[in-house]
């Protein structure tokens, strides 16, 4: 996994870089010239195998990847998502400070702002930067005789973290380093400085005793292991965030059996009948550890959406798009929320399932 790999045969597909450059000409009538663009983009290709997006380009292909992103309900916002243009970063290091930077202006003051930090792409000669973590900040998973301790979907990396010299608290929610793989050479271990996490403590709005749970969770979800496709260049390295939906933490992160699986937990201190199915213990434990992880964020003044509200501005953004003459691709199993689905208006119906590009794909 960590073996470098320098060159690539790959060069990049001409078809697939004109069909990006009259997109972007055709969503943007006022840049002018089409023509003379696309002669550019053949010399080059032809003569070096590949082609530089211009900033607007790259602007316009990172929204619109996130506009094609079937899986994400949060689509609505896609024209204001901030890109970090950071092609020009030529060291690990300096893949690691643009990490701790991007995570610094996304976070705000907990006013959550999505942004993409996008560093250089992989060319015909020389493969670009990647993360090993899938996001930029994760909670280590520590294996111990009696289970694990910290999030269990993070074991793997914490123990490539640890590989390489990383000592970890052995706590439950222990910020893991940025593991980062140059085109040549050693990967670099970068430690994300605690002023760049913002975290959340999380508390019940009824019950004075959730606090002792000790649960918390990062403000700010930085997807870092998909790369960003625009005209046929891939940029394997280009971290996003968005915001958190509620539902995100509190029926996944911290209640799925093979997560933090504190639904029991939950349910022994509500006082439910466990004992059997029927009780419905699981869902009742589930609400109120969601209403916590809402009431929590919303407390502690960081932007966090619920899954109610975000279904319908899903529905908005979805007629928004049918009326721009486009087809907005989803994927209904990732678009219903995991808590209460046939309770939001993107339960009851189907979606197109086309994929489009630019696009956010995993390559790994
Ligand atoms: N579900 C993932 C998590 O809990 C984050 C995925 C992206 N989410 C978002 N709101 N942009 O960490």
């Amino acid at each position: 996994m960590l073996a470098a790999q320098a060159v690539l045969e790959r060069t990049t597909d001409l078809r697939e870089a004109e069909r990006f450059i009259r997109l972007f000409h055709a969503e943007n009538p006022s840049v002018r010239g089409l023509n003379a663009r696309l002669r550019d983009v053949s010399r080059d290709v032809a003569r070096y195998g590949t082609y530089t997006h211009t900033y607007e380009e790259l602007e316009f292909g990172a929204r619109v990847a996130w506009r094609n992103s079937n899986r994400c309900i949060g689509r609505l916002y896609w024209r204001s998502l901030k890109v970090r243009d950071r092609r020009q970063v030529s060291t690990a290091e300096g893949v690691a400070l643009e990490c701790v930077a991007h995570l610094r202006e996304a976070t705000g003051n907990g006013k959550i702002r999505p942004t993409v930090t996008v560093l250089p792409p992989d060319l015909p000669a020389r493969r670009g930067p990647r993360l090993l973590n899938d996001q930029l900040i994760r909670y280590a998973g520590y294996r111990t005789s009696d289970g694990v301790v910290g999030d269990p979907r993070n074991v793997a990396l914490t123990e490539t973290a640890r590989a390489l010299g990383w000592r970890g608290r052995g706590g439950r929610f222990d910020v893991l380093p940025l593991i980062i793989q140059p085109p040549l050479g050693d990967p670099l271990l970068c430690h994300v400085p605690g002023d760049a996490v913002l975290e959340v403590p999380l508390a019940h709005p009824d019950y004075g005793w959730f606090e002792e749970l000790g649960l918390r969770w990062h403000a700010v979800p930085a997807i870092s292991d998909m790369c960003l496709e625009i005209g046929g260049i891939c940029y394997p390295c280009a971290p996003f965030n968005g915001w958190y939906m509620g539902t995100e933490i509190g029926a996944r992160n911290l209640a799925d059996a093979d997560r933090y699986d504190q639904l029991p937990v939950v349910a022994r201190r509500l006082g439910l009948d466990t004992s059997t199915e029927r009780t419905l213990w699981r869902d009742h434990a589930l609400v109120e550890l969601n209403v916590a992880v809402l009431y929590s964020f919303e407390r502690a003044g960081v932007t966090m959406t619920d899954h109610h509200t975000e279904s319908r501005r899903f529905l908005t953004h979805l007629s928004k798009e049918e009326k721009a003459g486009r087809v907005c691709p989803a994927d209904w199993s990732w678009i219903v929320p995991p808590l209460s689905g046939s309770a939001t208006p993107v339960f009851h119906r189907y979606y197109d399932t086309s994929v489009l590009t630019p696009a956010f794909v995993h390559h790994r």
